[in-house]
């Protein structure tokens, strides 16, 4: 399996990491590294994050399939203009008819794109439900066994909605990976977060499964990086600049970042991430860091929060 867990900026111990993509290796004759990328907020950056993970990962030569888990409002499906044929609601509907004739291949959607490099780059899709009534009836289970039979694929990305679902901790349960990600601007979003940090620890995850990672982490705002580290009680294993021309450029054309544009720092953000999670050399990038801290705003939050003692 070449897929094994990279690191870089993490003070997550390497044999962490590698304990959490053996474990992966080994359930359920289950063989892909599968990243969720989950939030407690709405908004945060995850469809922009499982897309450019899915470009990222495919345009290193990785197989790789993105499955849309945000059954009633998923956007992979707008953000790279596609037209499925076959979604996640006739998967499951298929295989619980009769399974030994399921064959995973047919309900996949291809995408492919041109880097601005030229390269053509491919990988697939599972789009989500094409109505909430159709996503209303999935059930959980018949999810896990999709995503199970997808074992062929190096990476499969999941994106996820912002909720606690009994469907959302099934796949975090399955994932490799969480890709844990916030928008800390002010004080309900480091709450949440925090809240959804320790939830997911509560869990008994692994610290190295769960990856926390700021998204538009050098916009304006109340509150630095470090400060919400030093609440939530774990570092930032990734930071993403705020690039909202790049973002929606990608959207507006219905690609990823690779084709539109490839030299953001928002692009090479998510490319060197993939490359951390596929164990690529490393591109150089600038580190993004949040500008002022105001100690009296953390206080408030720590109060808020009744923390006593942030050392971990
Ligand atoms: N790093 C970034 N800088 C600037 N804008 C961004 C960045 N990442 C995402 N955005 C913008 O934020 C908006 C929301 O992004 P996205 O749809 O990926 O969020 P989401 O977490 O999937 O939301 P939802 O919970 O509704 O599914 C989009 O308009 C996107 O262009
Ligand atoms: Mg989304």
């Amino acid at each position: 399996m070449k897929g094994q867990l990279g690191l870089r900026q993490s003070a997550t111990p390497k044999t962490q990491v590698h304990h959490a993509a053996t474990h992966a290796l080994q359930s359920d004759g289950r063989s892909s590294v599968i990243i969720s990328v989950f939030s407690t907020g709405s908004g945060i950056g995850k469809t922009v994050t499982a897309i450019n993970l899915a470009a990222s990962l495919a345009n290193y030569g990785h197989s790789v399939c993105l499955v849309d888990l945000d059954l009633q409002f998923g956007d992979v499906v707008n953000y790279l203009r596609l037209q499925p044929n076959r979604t996640l609601f006739d998967a499951c509907n298929d295989y619980k008819e009769d399974k030994k004739n399921f064959h995973i291949e047919d309900y996949l959607t291809p995408y492919t794109f041109e880097t601005a490099g030229g390269n053509e780059v491919s990988f697939d899709v599972i789009a989500p439900p094409k109505t909430i009534y159709d996503a209303y009836t999935i059930e959980v289970a018949v999810v896990e066994k999709i995503i199970k039979r997808l074992k062929n694929f190096e990476f499969v990305i999941c994106d996820l909605s912002a909720v606690f679902s009994a469907l959302n901790i099934a796949v975090l349960d399955l994932s490799t990976v969480v890709n844990f990600m916030g928008v800390i601007d002010f004080m309900p979003s480091v709450k949440n977060f925090k809240l959804g940090y320790d939830t997911l620890i509560a869990f008994n995850y692994p610290e190295s499964k769960i990856r926390l990672v700021e998204n538009r982490s050098n916009s304006q705002k109340l509150i630095s990086g470090s400060d919400v580290e030093r609440v939530v009680g774990a570092k930032f294993y990734y930071n993403f600049p705020n690039d909202f021309p790049s973002a929606s450029k990608s959207i507006r054309e219905g690609k990823p970042l690779l084709a539109v544009a490839p030299d953001s720092a928002l692009t090479r953000g998510i490319q060197s991430l993939a490359g951390m999670y596929s164990n690529r050399p490393q591109i150089e990038i600038e580190h993004v860091g949040a500008p002022s801290i105001f100690a009296s705003v953390v206080k408030f939050v720590k109060d808020l929060l009744g923390i006593k003692s942030l050392a971990r």
